[in-house]
């Protein structure tokens, strides 16, 4: 009899989703043969579809869905100016411990956040040390247990490049890997308006890589030193920043919905600590197998962003209403989501465990768009030249619309636990009947069940279970 039952989410632990990406090749460990390098991850054949497939998703909804949203893509090298301007040299740091018995080197605010003390990454080393000395018999180091640690010392995130930088006092003022993309968007800000025809309330979206040097190297892709982050930053009028800033927040929480992640594993969370120019800022959280976690921050901005380039750069940075003439700073709403950490919400909501005829399958229930793989083609046997040749002629077809694996090796039974595995939709089976009656099995991800359909008719068949997904 077949039992299906799925796992629920206490089940879904982070060594499975480790295990499962390593095994069937979402995510490596970065240079793995020499040891491996902290907080740094590449995806394999799978996880590169798999993150194509988000950003691709987020592009349509952000650009491509919008009117009034464009696109860019700005160089991770920018004028180390900026970072002044953005405050990022003087103040992106985070609070740093080190334990005197290991020498690990810990995040406080984390610390503080796992035994339920509030404290932001923005607070300055003085407001967090007073919170460390408050709290410090609850606080211990996660490698050794230790309880010694030295004081706080905020640590700057910023990646140095020696780029362009041939003589002796390199060092000076360095061309940083970009922290975030963002910067991009507001240097670029003039540029886009000027050669296109945008105008006010406008977005400017991006997709790109960016340089963190992390302190604590843990969670997996959740928090990793090189990561792609997904930015639209939304220009506006001051009086329409609470107004846009909530449709925002409405069209931010459909989006997660749309990729099919389950509605009790997200949150919003307020933050309480507000930088002194945000008028607003909450982020989407994912229940992550280790809790809920920040998985996107989506902030209203006030005029900070483009006064501090107009002041450092020395540009009029302004904008003025056509028709009625009025000239202000635009205001800036943000929507920032990390790809990494939107796949490893994706991967652990997908994760499945069920028990059939006694069995447990582990199968990835990713919606369809977002699979890596769309359609698995097989012989039944693969010595058999007919079955063979006629399972090549489908996949030769279909692969011309979705991408699609060609898998003749070991039983039938285990290609299906594989392809389970990788979360493929759908799996055409070619058998000695397909032959003679020129058909062939389709079965189902989810529901296991199998059909008959005529192979001429694979092609609309197919083009009727991906439509709208
Ligand atoms: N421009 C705003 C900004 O960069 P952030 O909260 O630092 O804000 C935005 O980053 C998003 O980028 C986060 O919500 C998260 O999804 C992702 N992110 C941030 N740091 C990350 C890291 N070290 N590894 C992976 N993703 C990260």
């Amino acid at each position: 009899m077949t039992k299906v039952y799925m796992t629920n989410k206490n089940e879904v632990t982070m060594e499975k989703i480790v295990s499962l990406s390593k095994r069937r090749g979402f995510v490596f460990p970065s240079s793995e043969i020499y040891g491996g390098l902290a907080a740094v991850y590449d995806y394999g054949p799978y996880g590169v579809e798999l993150a194509k497939n988000i950003k691709e998703a987020w592009w349509r909804e952000m650009v491509q869905s919008r009117e009034d949203i464009v696109g860019l893509d700005s160089a991770i090298f920018m004028h180390p100016k900026i970072w002044q301007a953005s405050g990022h040299v003087a103040g992106f740091a985070d609070p740093l411990i080190e334990c005197k018995t290991c020498h690990a080197r810990l995040r406080l605010d984390h610390l503080l956040e796992d035994v339920g003390v509030a404290a932001d990454e923005k607070m300055s080393e003085q407001e967090i040390e007073q919170i460390f000395i408050k709290n410090k018999a609850k606080i211990k180091c996660l490698s050794c247990g230790g309880k010694e640690f030295t004081d706080v010392k905020k640590f700057n995130l910023l990646v140095k490049s020696n780029l362009g930088n041939f003589t002796e006092d390199w060092g000076k003022d360095p061309v940083y890997l970009r922290g975030e993309t963002c910067q991009g968007i507001y240097v670029n800000y003039k540029n886009v308006l000027d050669s296109s025809r945008v105008k006010i309330p406008f977005g400017i979206a991006q997709i790109g890589k960016v340089f963190r040097n992390e302190i604590t190297a843990r969670q997996f892709i959740f928090r990793t030193r090189e990561f792609e982050q997904m930015e639209m930053q939304y220009f506006i009028e001051p009086e329409k920043e609470m107004e846009e800033y909530e449709k925002l927040k409405k069209a931010r929480w459909r989006f997660y919905l749309s990729l099919g992640i389950k509605e009790k594993n997200l949150s919003w969370h307020k933050h309480e600590n507000l930088v002194f120019y945000a008028k607003q800022a909450y982020d989407v959280e994912y229940n992550f197998p280790f809790g809920f976690k920040e998985l996107e921050g989506v902030h209203a901005r006030g005029d900070y962003d483009l006064s501090q380039h107009a002041k450092f750069s020395g540009q009029d940075l302004s904008y003025t209403d056509l028709e009625t003439k009025k000239k202000y700073i635009p205001h800036i709403i943000e929507a920032s989501a990390g790809v990494g950490r939107t796949m490893l919400a994706v991967l652990s909501d997908a994760y499945a465990e069920e028990e059939v005829n006694g069995e447990i399958r582990t199968v990835m229930k990713f919606n369809k768009f977002l699979a890596p793989v769309k359609i698995a083609v097989f012989p039944l046997l693969k010595n058999k030249p007919a079955l063979v040749k006629l399972a090549k002629e489908i996949y030769n077809n279909l692969k011309k619309e979705y991408r699609c694996e060609f898998d003749d090796n070991g039983n039938i039974g285990k290609r299906y636990r594989r392809q389970d595995e990788i979360g493929t939709p759908y799996c055409v089976t070619v058998d000695f009947d397909s032959l003679e009656k020129g058909d062939a099995t389709v079965r189902d991800r989810d529901s296991m069940e199998q059909e008959r359909v005529k192979t001429s008719e694979l092609g609309s068949y197919f083009k009727k279970k991906f439509a709208n997904s």
